[in-house]
C-alpha cells in the first residue's frame, strides 16, 4: 500500500519527522490562539476600566519593586470558595492596563484583586504597610517603614505614562503633563495605599454590566 510506504519514508528520516512534528503541534497552538486575535471582547477593557491615574501608577510601581507580589496573587478564580471570600472572580477586561500583570499564584498571604472593595480605611493601610503586627498581631507580612520617607519623582512617573501611551493606553497629554502636580508632596506610601484603594473597583462599578453580559 503506498499509504503504509509514505510513513515508512517519514519514520525514517528524521528531519522529515521533526518538521512534521513541529507543523502537527502548532495546529494545535493556532486553534487556541488565533481566536483570541479576532475575539475583541476577550482583549477589551471592561466599562469602567481606566488607565491608572497618576499616583495608583507610581504604586503599582513600589508593589513591584517591593515585590509584593511574592506573597500576593490579583486573580480570583472561578470557585465558589474564591468568589466567596474574595468577591467576583477575575476578567481579563480588568487587567487591560497591567503591564506587566500581577496575577499570580503564590498566595502566602491573601488574594488583594479585590482589596480596595474590603472597606479598610487609608490609616488602616498606613499602619500596616508600617508594621502589620501594629493591626494583625499574627501576621507574618513584612514591615515597609521606609515607604513613608520616599517622596515621588513627578517626572519619572509622567515618563512612566509617556511610556504606556506609546504602547497602546489611552493616556492624554493632558494627564500626563498633571502627573508631577498630582504626585507633588507625595509620597511612596500615599502611592501604595492609592493603589491598594483601587484593586478591584473598577469591576464593581461596571459589576451590572458584567452581571447581565455573564448569562
Ligand atoms: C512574605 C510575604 C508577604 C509579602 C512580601 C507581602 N505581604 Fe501582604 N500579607 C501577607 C500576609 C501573610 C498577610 C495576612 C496577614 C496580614 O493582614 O498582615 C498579608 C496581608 C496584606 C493585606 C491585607 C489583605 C486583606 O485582605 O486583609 C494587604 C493590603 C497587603 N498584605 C499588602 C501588601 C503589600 C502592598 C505588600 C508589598 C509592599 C505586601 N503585602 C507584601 C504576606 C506578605
Amino acid at each position: 500500500m503506498s499509504h503504509t510506504h509514505a510513513h515508512d519514508k517519514i519514520e525514517k528520516n528524521i528531519g522529515l519527522m521533526a518538521i512534521l512534528i513541529a507543523v502537527a503541534v502548532s495546529f494545535g497552538g493556532l486553534a487556541e490562539i488565533v481566536p483570541l486575535m479576532f475575539q475583541a471582547e476577550a482583549i477589551k477593557p471592561l466599562p469602567g476600566v481606566k488607565p491608572y491615574p497618576a499616583l495608583e501608577l507610581a504604586g503599582r510601581d513600589v508593589y513591584i519593586r517591593e515585590g509584593c507580589y511574592n506573597c500576593h496573587s490579583q486573580m480570583v478564580r472561578t470557585l465558589r470558595f474564591e468568589t466567596e471570600r474574595y468577591g467576583h472572580y477575575s476578567l481579563a477586561g480588568e487587567s487591560v492596563y497591567d503591564h506587566p500583570f500581577q496575577w499570580g499564584s503564590k498566595r502566602t498571604g491573601p488574594d488583594l484583586a479585590r482589596v480596595g472593595l474590603r472597606g479598610y480605611s487609608a490609616d488602616w493601610h498606613r499602619a500596616h504597610l508600617n508594621d502589620p503586627r501594629d493591626v494583625v498581631p499574627e501576621s507574618n507580612m513584612p514591615a515597609y517603614p521606609w515607604l513613608a520617607g520616599h517622596k515621588l519623582d513627578g517626572a519619572e512617573i509622567a515618563r512612566h505614562m509617556r511610556a504606556l501611551q506609546r504602547v497602546g493606553d489611552p493616556y492624554t497629554d493632558a494627564e500626563i503633563a498633571a502627573a508631577p502636580a498630582a504626585v507633588e508632596g507625595k509620597t511612596e506610601l500615599d502611592a501604595v495605599v492609592a493603589y491598594l484603594q483601587g484593586l478591584g473597583t473598577h469591576l464593581s462599578k461596571a459589576d451590572d454590566q458584567v452581571q447581565q453580559g455573564e448569562d
